[in-house]
């Protein structure tokens, strides 16, 4: 089997105050070794709870969600953290880097604690900060660069452990353009030069025709789905377009 990740009818369900909102309803989906995945769909449609029933941070409600064939959904609570931390690469939209720590640092934390040798971890950071092109700036702390430069020391974070599986939430949403496009780049360079598989959240078609496919969620379930194929990013684009317009509802989020 190939597949990072298998999906397999989840469901998550919210109970409050007697009303019942499926967030995920029957899910199922697969993706393969070096994808890029976009997730699309309106706010409050279920993508961020999807998210976080694979990321385990939310237990699904029912269903089956496989990473590297160990269904995840059955792990104990006691080895949630050692999953996250070695097979799972986070990016937020708001970064979520350690103010205290300078980029060397917050880049190496996540070697440590999966407990890479000492000897290795600063020429493993090294190595991630040429490739995303960010070494100037592994000194500085947090408040010392933009938005931009901060999103592209939390990409290095999520994959100089070489996880299986990049998971992202609206990593452009805080972004302006050109810090957008730049961070896009950094995710070419880590699915198509070093092979990481990457599920990301957006609202953006911009940021999604960068994908290789993309799933569109509605009410909690698969609406559709996108392959870019042998399409130009323009084209593509264009073809999302369409589809968010048929899906209706926050056109205003989209361009
Ligand atoms: N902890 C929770 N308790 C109750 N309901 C929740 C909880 N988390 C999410 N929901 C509900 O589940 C649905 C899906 O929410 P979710 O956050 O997954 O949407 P989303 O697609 O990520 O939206 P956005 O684009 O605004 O981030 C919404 O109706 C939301 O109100
Ligand atoms: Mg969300």
């Amino acid at each position: 089997m190939n597949s990072v990740l298998i999906v397999k009818n989840l469901e998550k369900y919210y109970k409050n105050k007697g009303s019942l909102t499926k967030a995920v309803d029957h899910i199922s989906f697969e993706v393969e070794k070096g994808e890029f995945i976009g997730i699309m769909g309106a706010s409050g449609s279920g993508k961020t709870t999807l998210l976080n029933c694979i990321s385990t941070i939310d237990a699904a409600t029912a269903g089956h969600i496989y990473v590297n064939a160990q269904d995840v959904t059955q792990l104990a609570d006691s080895k949630l953290a050692k999953f996250r931390r070695e097979q799972l690469g986070f990016i937020f939209q708001d970064f979520n880097l350690l103010d205290t720590l300078n980029g060397r640092d917050n880049i190496a934390l996540a070697l440590a604690v999966i407990g890479e040798h000492p000897s290795l971890i600063d020429q493993k950071v090294e190595a991630v900060a040429a490739d995303l092109g960010i070494s100037e700036i592994l000194n500085k702390y947090p408040y010392e660069i933009s938005g931009g430069q901060k999103q592209r020391i939390a990409c290095a974070r999520a994959m100089v452990t070489n996880p299986s599986l990049i998971l992202a939430d609206e990593p452009t949403g805080a972004l302006d353009s050109k810090s957008a496009a730049m961070l896009l780049d950094s995710f070419r360079i880590m699915n198509e030069e070093k092979g990481a598989t990457i599920l990301m959240v957006t609202h953006d078609a911009f940021t999604a025709s960068h994908c290789s496919r993309i799933l569109f969620i509605k009410d909690g379930q698969i609406f559709s789905e996108l392959v870019r194929g042998r399409d130009s990013r323009k084209a593509f684009f264009d073809k999302i377009l369409n589809v968010v317009a048929l899906l209706g509802g926050d056109s205003h989020h989209v361009i």
